[in-house]
Order: C-alpha cells, then sequence, then structure tokens
C-alpha cells in the first residue's frame, strides 16, 4: 500500500458546520497526501480531456460507495482494551477500583503493552477512526509502546501519559516528583519522535486521583511544551461529591481545574454529564472542549449528557468511544448513542435537545476534529486539508445492508447511503481508510 497521487470520482460527504452537511457529485484530487482540488463531474471530463490527470491514478467510485471524512475518536483509554464488554456492573468509582486500575497496573510489561496496544490501534483503524486521542497508563515506557504502534500502524493520534499521585488500594500511582519527572519526560519522548502524526497530551486522570500541586504542574508541562491536556469531569454523581469533599477551597468541581491553570483552549475534558451552568460558562469562556463517551455514560450508569447545551453555548464537542467504560470501539456506535440520548433528553422535556444523523456526522469528524484542535487540518474534505478520509461501500459483500433500491418515500438517493451507513453500518462497509493520503485499510 504505497502513496499514490489520486483522483476520486463520485459522492463524497463532508459536514461544514452542526447543522450543514455538503453531500456533492464530482472529483476529488490527493496530491502528496493533501486535498489539493475538488469540483464537478463536468469539470472533471473537462480536465482528464486536457489530460491534467495524467499522472494520478483514477478511481471511479461505484454507485453505492462515497468519500468521507476520516472518524476523530476523542477520548478512549488504550489499555483497557482487554476489559471491553466486561465488568460494567458497578458504577464509575467502584469500576475503576474493582477492574480498571487493576488491569491499567499491568503496564510496565512492555511486551503486553505492545501487543494489547497493536490491537487497539488495528481495531480503531478498522472501524474508520483516523485519529485518536488515547489515555494510555500511568507507565511511561509503556505508553510508549502505544505511540509506536500508532506509528507503525500510521494512525494520527494524541497520546497521554496517565498521571495520578493519590493512593489508592490498586497502589496505582507515583509520588509527585517523579510523576513530574515523567510525564516532561514523556513529552520529550513523543516530541523526539518527530512524528508529524503524533502528539503528546498531558493527561491527568481526574481531579479524584490529582492534587492541586500535581494539576498545577502538569498545567505547567503543557503549556511550556504548548500541547493539549485531557482529563475527566463531573462524569458521576459520587464522583462530583467526593470532589467536592477533597477540595474544600474549590467551590465546583470546574474550580479545581480552574484554580490549577488546567482549563484553556487546547484542554479537552472528557464525559461533562452534570455542568452546573457556571461551569458551563466557566468552559466555554476558557474555550474547553467536550469529549461526548454516551457508552460509558450509559454503561456505567453515569448519566444523559445536554450535549446541545453545551453547544448552545459555544462548546466544542467531539465524540468519545470512552473503552472500556464504553463497551463499543467504533465511533459509528458513538454517533448513534448521541442521538439516542439526546432523543432521551427531549422525550423528557427538553425542548429541540436531539441530535439528528447530520449533527451526529459533525460531531464524528469536523466537532471532533475542532475538540482536538485539528481542524485546519483535518476534519472535512476542504482544499487543503490532508486526506483523512474513508471510502465507504453501503452495498459491500457481507455488508450487514441489504440493498433495497427503491428508498422508499424517504427520497434522494445520495442522502439515502449516508443515511444507512449512519444508522446500519459497520466496518464491513469502512472499505478503505486513509490518513495524510497513506492507504491503512483495504478491504476493498
Ligand atoms: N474517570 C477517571 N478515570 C476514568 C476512566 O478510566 N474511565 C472513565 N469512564 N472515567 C474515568
Ligand atoms: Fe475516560
Amino acid at each position: 500500500m504505497s502513496d499514490q497521487n489520486i483522483v476520486f470520482v463520485g459522492l463524497w460527504a463532508s459536514a461544514k458546520s452542526l447543522k450543514e452537511l455538503s453531500v456533492r457529485r464530482g472529483f476529488l484530487v490527493v496530491e502528496n497526501g493533501k486535498i489539493s482540488k475538488k469540483g464537478t463531474s463536468n469539470e472533471f471530463e473537462t480536465l482528464k480531456k486536457s489530460g491534467s490527470f495524467s499522472k494520478f491514478k483514477i478511481v471511479h467510485l461505484n454507485d453505492s460507495q462515497f468519500i468521507m471524512p476520516g472518524f476523530v475518536d476523542c477520548h478512549t483509554h488504550a489499555p483497557q482494551f482487554p476489559n471491553i464488554g466486561l465488568g460494567l456492573d458497578r458504577p464509575l468509582l467502584e469500576w475503576l477500583a474493582k477492574y480498571t486500575f487493576p488491569l491499567e497496573s499491568r503496564y510496565g510489561d512492555l511486551e503486553f503493552a505492545s501487543s494489547v496496544y497493536d490491537k487497539v490501534v488495528q481495531r480503531l483503524i478498522t472501524n474508520g477512526t483516523t485519529t485518536a486521542c488515547y489515555f494510555g497508563s500511568l507507565h511511561l515506557d509503556g505508553t510508549l509502546e502505544l505511540a509506536k504502534s500508532a506509528i507503525k500502524h500510521r494512525q494520527r493520534a494524541l497520546i497521554g501519559k496517565v498521571s495520578m499521585n493519590l493512593e489508592n488500594d490498586a497502589g496505582y500511582y507515583n509520588d509527585t516528583a517523579k510523576e513530574v519527572h515523567e510525564v516532561e519526560d514523556f513529552v520529550k519522548k513523543i516530541l523526539e519522535f518527530k512524528n508529524e502524526l503524533i502528539q503528546p497530551v498531558v493527561t491527568p486522570r481526574f481531579a479524584v486521583s490529582c492534587d492541586l500541586e500535581l494539576l498545577a504542574s502538569l498545567a505547567d508541562i503543557a503549556k511550556r511544551y504548548d500541547c493539549r491536556i485531557q482529563s475527566h469531569i463531573s462524569e458521576n454523581l459520587s464522583e462530583i461529591d467526593y470532589v467536592l469533599q477533597q477540595f474544600p477551597s474549590c467551590k465546583s468541581y470546574g474550580d479545581v481545574y480552574d484554580k490549577s491553570n488546567i482549563l484553556n483552549n487546547k484542554c479537552i475534558m472528557a464525559h461533562a454529564v452534570y455542568l452546573t451552568d457556571d461551569e458551563i460558562k466557566l468552559l466555554s469562556t476558557r474555550g474547553v472542549s467536550v469529549a461526548h463517551c454516551p457508552a460509558s455514560n450509559t454503561r456505567l450508569k453515569s448519566g444523559l449528557c445536554p450535549v446541545r447545551k453545551y453547544l448552545d453555548s459555544d462548546i466544542t464537542v467531539g465524540l468519545g468511544t470512552d473503552v472500556a467504560g464504553g463497551d463499543n470501539a467504533t465511533i459509528l456506535d458513538a454517533m448513534r448513542r448521541s442521538m439516542d440520548v439526546s432523543t432521551h433528553l427531549e422525550l423528557k422535556g427538553n425542548e429541540n435537545y436531539s441530535l439528528d444523523w447530520t449533527a451526529a456526522f459533525y460531531l464524528a469528524t469536523l466537532g471532533g476534529a475542532k475538540a482536538l484542535g485539528l481542524d485546519s487540518k483535518i476534519g472535512s474534505l476542504d482544499e487543503g486539508k490532508d486526506f483523512d478520509a474513508l471510502l465507504i461501500d453501503v452495498y459491500a459483500n457481507n455488508s450487514a445492508i441489504d440493498n433495497h433500491e427503491t428508498y422508499g418515500s424517504a427520497g434522494d438517493r445520495d442522502l439515502g447511503l449516508l443515511q444507512r451507513f449512519v444508522y446500519l453500518g459497520d466496518d464491513r462497509n469502512i472499505v478503505q481508510v486513509y490518513v495524510k493520503g497513506n492507504k491503512i485499510k483495504d478491504i476493498l
């Protein structure tokens, strides 16, 4: 699978905003990993006749195929994948203590780490995730194995070594000085890879696991190295109670992070199920993004996240699978659950809260890219952006979608293809995956 300059001819879809999805037929040129030109089918014929594409491979999509931007997973825990689909019988804090910390403790074993991470990265690529924002474990070298897997399989990735300095039963934490030293070392080592697809993220687990001193030191590292910072906020009611008890000088969960200088426009907070109006204002003012993780919010019975309220408050939102609190490693699943949860909130009396499939498409692509500060590079099929994209075949071999070519009374055929993929599709329909023009999956 080599890098190639390609002209795709056929249907493509790309979000412009939460409300606007572009769906067009025409051509799209990929040159040196970037989208260099787009146009109509007529323009394609003219350019082709004039020889403009003589050095390009021309790919004519068939009538069940389309191109779309790759999925962006704004929040997932790579070391938790061996627990996926298991142990979802406890609420958050008990679940962490009983299942999650004991598993994550094992990633000092580099052989174990590299074998798990290699599968995780490949699984996400199979599922069409071209960019992932990962939590690793507490281990510096273990988490570097995750970076190596992402580099090997050519996925775009933001990678964080998890920081914790407060005691827990699993003994899964570091003392503060060691932790601060290791995080800086980790950031430097990721930067030393000099791989433009990979970046370090400073990753305090959450305020239950970190004191103010550690949080402030981590904010300082993020600032000095100009990198992103990610954590969890207000996921579960017992967690919030615990944090408020632990930090009596802070007026809210958000205030704990704000007092530590964590909140800024390079910060991604997962969950945010129970933000107060003041916290919504705080996150919005500071430019913090939210990673919405509907699967895990439901599976751990954490709550129903009012995404619409955040979007209306100008908070950037992307989607996260949050494995293994989430039981599914695909952004397609996160899209469907974001539609479901928002609809349930609307059914409970919150007017206009529901997100439709085009809004979910936006959150899964451009919204996620914005949340990770990558929207000048990826997230949509605009000229000048890197070609991080999926070739979808709605009626691929062995697909779960049957070809009822009539499209009933639901109308437009092209929109119908997109909807069927969003509602019914899976990895069998994701026949090719590209990151920066490199083909990293091909089952066509
Ligand atoms: N809060 C702190 N750590 C975690 C984690 O690993 N998963 C989830 N869902 N929430 C967390
Ligand atoms: Fe999480």
